[in-house]
């Protein structure tokens, strides 16, 4: 077991700190497993793979979606800049911008 997500050492860290730390690392691959999903489904020619595959990734896709959730819930400063940028329309940069004026 890894225990790589931890850079300072870890009985100094403080429980919620742990814990928002493997969150992180839960994130981080949720979001590789979307990536090797996108890349597997590209190149299957069976379509019943395919298929399975395709559910896979948006399994994934929900899981990487509740991992930011609780992450979201700890900043909520974050929450803010990603209210301007999510579920919109238009420039996600400007977008991103005016979000972070927000927290400002
Ligand atoms: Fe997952």
């Amino acid at each position: 077991m890894g225990f790589d997500q931890y850079h300072e050492p870890a009985q100094e860290l403080s429980e919620a700190t742990r814990t928002f730390a493997r969150m992180i690392t839960s994130l981080t691959e949720e979001a590789e497993a979307i990536g090797w999903y996108e890349q597997r489904i590209s190149v299957e020619k069976n379509k019943e793979a395919k298929a399975i595959m395709q559910n896979a990734q948006q399994e994934e896709m929900k899981h990487f979606g509740m991992d930011l959730e609780f992450l979201l819930r700890k900043k909520p400063e974050w929450r803010t800049i990603l209210k301007a940028v999510l579920f919109t329309k238009g420039d996600i940069v400007e977008a991103a911008t005016k979000g972070e004026e927000k927290v400002d």
